[in-house]
C-alpha cells in the first residue's frame, strides 16, 4: 500500500497532537542513537520517534523501499540528500532543519542526518511500508556506493 504525502504528514500531525502522551518517554542515549516506536493511525506504515544529542547522526542511508516523512519536534537536524542531476550524476545537496519542518520522501530516497547543534533534537518519523532493511552508503565519485544491508525491523529490536 503506498500512502500520499498527505496522508503522510496527516499520521505525523496526529502523533505530534499526542505529545504529552510520548515526550515523558524520550530517552537520549549518548552511545546509540536512540529511537522507540509508536502507534501509527494508518494501516502498512511504522512510527518513530527519534532523539539526537550533539554529533548524532545516520550516516548516508536509503529506507529499503518505504517511502516516508519526518517533522522535527525539537531541535535543530542537518540533512544531506544524495540528489540526482539532469547529467545523471549524484551531488550531496543540503537542508538544515529546524523545530517544526515537515519533510516528505519517496522510496528511493538516500539521505544523511546529524545534529549538528549543540543541543538534543526530536523527530518524528514515518515509513510506508513499515522498515525492514536499510542500505548504508559511501559517498564516491560516481555517488552513492552500496556497502552494507541491515535489517532495522522494529520487530526484531
Ligand atoms: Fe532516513
Amino acid at each position: 500500500m503506498t500512502h500520499s504525502p498527505a496522508v503522510l504528514k496527516q499520521a505525523l500531525t496526529h502523533v505530534l497532537a499526542q505529545r504529552d502522551q510520548w515526550w515523558s518517554t524520550l530517552e537520549y542515549d549518548p552511545e546509540n542513537r536512540w529511537f522507540r516506536t509508536w502507534p501509527c493511525p494508518i494501516e502498512a506504515a511504522e512510527i518513530r520517534l527519534m532523539t539526537w544529542l550533539p554529533e548524532q547522526g545516520t550516516g548516508l542511508h536509503d529506507h529499503g523501499g518505504s517511502s516516508g516523512a519526518f517533522h522535527v519536534v525539537s531541535g535543530v537536524v542537518r540533512e544531506q540528500v544524495a540528489t540526482r542531476t539532469v547529467r545523471g550524476t549524484y551531488e550531496i545537496r543540503e537542508k538544515t532543519h529546524q523545530t517544526g519542518d515537515t519533510r516528505v520522501f519517496g522510496t528511493t530516497y538516500i539521505h544523511d542526518m546529524t545534529n549538528v547543534e549543540i543541543t538534543p533534537a526530536v523527530s518524528i518519523h514515518i515509513y510506508a511500508p513499515s522498515l525492514t532493511t536499510l542500505t548504508r552508503y559511501h559517498w564516491n565519485s560516481l555517488g552513492p556506493a552500496a556497502y552494507m544491508t541491515d535489517d532495522v525491523s522494529a520487530a526484531r529490536a
